[in-house]
C-alpha cells in the first residue's frame, strides 16, 4: 500500500482566497463556537485545521453532527487526557480516538460509521476494508474540499493505490477518466457493494447501461453476447484494440463463431484467380465481420436478421 498524498486544496489562488477567508471569517466564528471546541481550538488554532469549522461537521444548527453538543469531540472524543500538561519528559497522551490510515475497522472507523451507518452496509464485507483501508485513507475532515468530492482528485488519489488499472486509461482507446469526464467511481462504489469488483448497479451491463442506453435493448434480433456481459467484447478500462475491445476483429468474433459456421459463399475464396487461401477463409480481403454484422449489439431493423443491419 502506498502511502497518502497530501493533496493541495487546488490553484494558488483559491488557496490564497480560502486562507484569507478562513483567517477573517474563521476568527470572528470562534465566538459562537462550543466551549468544548474553544478548549481544542486554544492550542489548535490553525486556518489550514480550522477549514473543518466551515464544513458540514461543524453546522451548529444540524444536530446530527453533534457538533454544538460535543465540539472536536463529536469525532476525536473528549480527549481530557490529551489537554493535560503531560508530566516533564513525557509525550502528551493521544486524543481518545485516533485516525490512523492503513488501520481500518478500529475507533476512528467506528466514529463515522456511528453517524454515516449507511455506509456501513457494504463497507464491512468490502475489499477496501477487508485489506484494512480506514475512512481516512480517502477522505478528509479538515479541509474545504474533501479528494473524493471532486473527479480529478478522486481519480488521482485511486490511481495512488491502483496504478495498474490506471495505466489502463492511458491506452488508445479508453474511458475519457483524464479529461475529468469521467471518475473511478462512476463504475465502483468505493464502500463496496454486493457485485464483485464493487460496481455501483446490481449488473456490469446495467453499469455500462447507465451510460449507454442505446445498447439496452431489448432489441427485435438480439446478440445473446451483448444481452449477456459487455465483457465478453470490451474490457472496462481500456485497450490496446479500438472501442475497448478485447481482440480485434474477425479475432474477437471467431472465439465463439467457428469459421464452417458461415455461409461458404459470403467469404468464399473460390473464383479468385491465383489465391492461395483456402475456401472459406474468415479474413479473406480483409472483410472484417463488421462489414457485414454492423449491428453487434442487436438490430431492431425488420431485416436485421444476422446483425447485418
Ligand atoms: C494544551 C494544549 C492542547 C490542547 C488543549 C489540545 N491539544 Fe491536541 N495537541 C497538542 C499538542 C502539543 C499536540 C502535538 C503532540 C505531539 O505531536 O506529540 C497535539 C496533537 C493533537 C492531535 C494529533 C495527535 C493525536 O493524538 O491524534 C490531535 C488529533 C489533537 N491534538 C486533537 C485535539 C483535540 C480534539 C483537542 C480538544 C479536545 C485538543 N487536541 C486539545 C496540544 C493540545
Ligand atoms: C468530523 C470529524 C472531525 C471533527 C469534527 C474534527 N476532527 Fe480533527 N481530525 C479528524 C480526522 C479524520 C483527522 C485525520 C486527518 C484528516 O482527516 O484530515 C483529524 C486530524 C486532526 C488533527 C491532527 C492533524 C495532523 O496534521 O495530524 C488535529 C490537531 C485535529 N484533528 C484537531 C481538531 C480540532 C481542534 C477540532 C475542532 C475544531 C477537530 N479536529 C474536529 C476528524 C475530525
Ligand atoms: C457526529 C456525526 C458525524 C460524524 C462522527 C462524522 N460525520 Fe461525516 N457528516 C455528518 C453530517 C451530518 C454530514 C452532512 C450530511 C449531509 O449534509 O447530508 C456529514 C458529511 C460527510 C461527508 C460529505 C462531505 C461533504 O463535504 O459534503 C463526508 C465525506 C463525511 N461526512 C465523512 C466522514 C468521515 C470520514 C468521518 C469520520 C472521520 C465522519 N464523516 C464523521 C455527520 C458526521
Ligand atoms: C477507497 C476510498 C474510500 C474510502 C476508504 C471511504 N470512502 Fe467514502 N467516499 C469515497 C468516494 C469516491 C466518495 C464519493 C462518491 C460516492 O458518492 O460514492 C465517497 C463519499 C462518501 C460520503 C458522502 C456521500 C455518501 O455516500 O453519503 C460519505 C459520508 C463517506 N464517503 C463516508 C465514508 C466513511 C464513513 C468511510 C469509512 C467507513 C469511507 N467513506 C471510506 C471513497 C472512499
Ligand atoms: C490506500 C490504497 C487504496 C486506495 C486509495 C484505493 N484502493 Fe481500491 N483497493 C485497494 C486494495 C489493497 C484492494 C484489495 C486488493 C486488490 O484488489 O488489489 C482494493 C480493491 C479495489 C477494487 C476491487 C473490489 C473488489 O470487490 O474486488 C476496486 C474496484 C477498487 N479497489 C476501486 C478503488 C477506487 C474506485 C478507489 C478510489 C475511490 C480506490 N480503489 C482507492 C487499495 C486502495
Ligand atoms: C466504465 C466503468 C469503469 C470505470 C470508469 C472504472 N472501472 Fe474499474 N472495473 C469496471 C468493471 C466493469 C470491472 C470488472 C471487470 C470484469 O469483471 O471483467 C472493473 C474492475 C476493476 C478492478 C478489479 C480488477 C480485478 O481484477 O478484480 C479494479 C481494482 C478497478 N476496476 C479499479 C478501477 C479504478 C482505480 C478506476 C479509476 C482509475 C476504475 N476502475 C474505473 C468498470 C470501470
Ligand atoms: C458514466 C458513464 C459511462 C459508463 C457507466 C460507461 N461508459 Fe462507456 N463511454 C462513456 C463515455 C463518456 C465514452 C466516450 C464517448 C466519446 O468519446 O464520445 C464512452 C465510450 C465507450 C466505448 C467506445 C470507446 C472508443 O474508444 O470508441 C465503449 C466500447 C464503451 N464506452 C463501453 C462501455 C462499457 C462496456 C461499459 C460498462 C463496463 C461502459 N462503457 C460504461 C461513458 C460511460
Ligand atoms: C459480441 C461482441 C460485443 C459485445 C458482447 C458488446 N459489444 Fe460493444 N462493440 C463491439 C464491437 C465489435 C464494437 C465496434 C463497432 C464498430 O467499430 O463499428 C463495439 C462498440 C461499442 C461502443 C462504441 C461504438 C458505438 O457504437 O457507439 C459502445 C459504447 C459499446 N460497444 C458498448 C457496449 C455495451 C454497453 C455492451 C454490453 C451491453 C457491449 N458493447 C457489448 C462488440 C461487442
Ligand atoms: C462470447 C461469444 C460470442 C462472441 C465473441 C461473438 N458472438 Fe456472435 N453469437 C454468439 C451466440 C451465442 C450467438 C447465437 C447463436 C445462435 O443463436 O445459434 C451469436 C449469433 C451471431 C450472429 C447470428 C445472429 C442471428 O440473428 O442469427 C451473428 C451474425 C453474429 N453472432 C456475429 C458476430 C460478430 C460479427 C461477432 C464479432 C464482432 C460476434 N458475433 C462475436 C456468441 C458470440
Ligand atoms: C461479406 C459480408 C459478410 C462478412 C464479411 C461476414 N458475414 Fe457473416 N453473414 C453474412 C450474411 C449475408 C449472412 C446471412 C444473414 C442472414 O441470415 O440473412 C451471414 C450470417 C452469419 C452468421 C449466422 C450464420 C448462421 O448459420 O445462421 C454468423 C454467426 C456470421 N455470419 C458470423 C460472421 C463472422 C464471425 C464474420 C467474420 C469472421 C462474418 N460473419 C463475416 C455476411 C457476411
Amino acid at each position: 500500500m502506498r502511502p497518502f498524498e497530501a493533496r493541495p486544496l487546488g490553484p494558488l489562488w483559491v488557496k490564497l482566497i480560502a486562507t484569507l477567508w478562513l483567517a477573517v471569517v474563521g476568527v470572528s466564528a470562534h465566538a459562537q463556537l462550543p466551549e468544548s471546541a474553544d478548549n481544542c481550538l486554544a492550542c489548535h488554532d490553525d486556518p489550514q485545521l480550522n477549514a473543518v469549522l466551515h464544513g458540514p461537521h461543524a453546522v451548529l444548527s444540524d444536530s446530527r453532527n453533534r457538533f454544538a453538543e460535543q465540539g472536536c469531540g463529536s469525532c476525536h472524543g473528549a480527549s481530557e487526557e490529551h489537554m493535560r500538561r503531560p508530566p516533564r519528559g513525557e509525550p502528551r497522551a493521544a486524543t481518545d480516538i485516533r485516525f490512523v490510515k492503513g488501520e481500518g475497522g478500529g475507533a476512528g472507523d467506528a466514529v463515522c460509521l456511528d453517524c454515516h451507518h449507511g455506509n456501513a452496509l457494504h463497507w464491512t464485507a468490502s475489499a477496501h476494508a477487508d485489506a484494512g483501508l480506514a475512512c481516512v485513507d480517502c477522505h478528509r475532515l479538515h479541509t474545504l474540499d474533501d479528494p473524493m468530492s471532486s473527479a480529478e482528485a478522486e481519480v488521482e488519489h485511486c490511481a495512488s493505490c491502483h496504478r495498474k488499472e490506471h495505466a489502463e486509461f492511458m491506452k488508445v482507446s479508453a474511458h475519457p477518466l483524464d479529461a475529468g469526464r469521467m471518475q473511478c467511481s462512476d463504475c465502483h462504489a468505493a464502500h463496496g457493494s454486493a457485485t464483485p469488483a464493487a460496481l455501483t448497479r446490481p449488473t456490469i451491463n446495467e453499469t455500462c447501461h447507465e451510460c449507454h442506453a442505446e445498447m439496452r435493448g431489448p432489441f427485435l434480433w438480439e446478440h445473446p453476447p451483448a444481452r449477456e456481459d459487455c465483457m465478453s467484447c470490451h474490457t472496462p478500462h481500456g485497450s490496446a484494440h479500438g472501442a475497448l475491445l478485447k481482440q480485434r476483429t474477425p479475432f474477437l468474433c471467431q472465439q465463439c463463431h467457428l469459421a464452417q459456421f458461415h455461409p461458404s459463399t459470403a467469404l468464399s475464396g473460390t473464383g479468385l484467380s491465383g489465391s492461395s487461401l483456402p475456401s472459406g477463409s474468415t479474413s479473406l480481403m480483409g472483410q472484417d465481420c463488421l462489414n457485414c454484422h454492423q449491428q453487434v449489439h442487436g438490430s431492431n431493423h425488420p431485416s436485421g436478421v444476422g446483425a447485418t443491419r
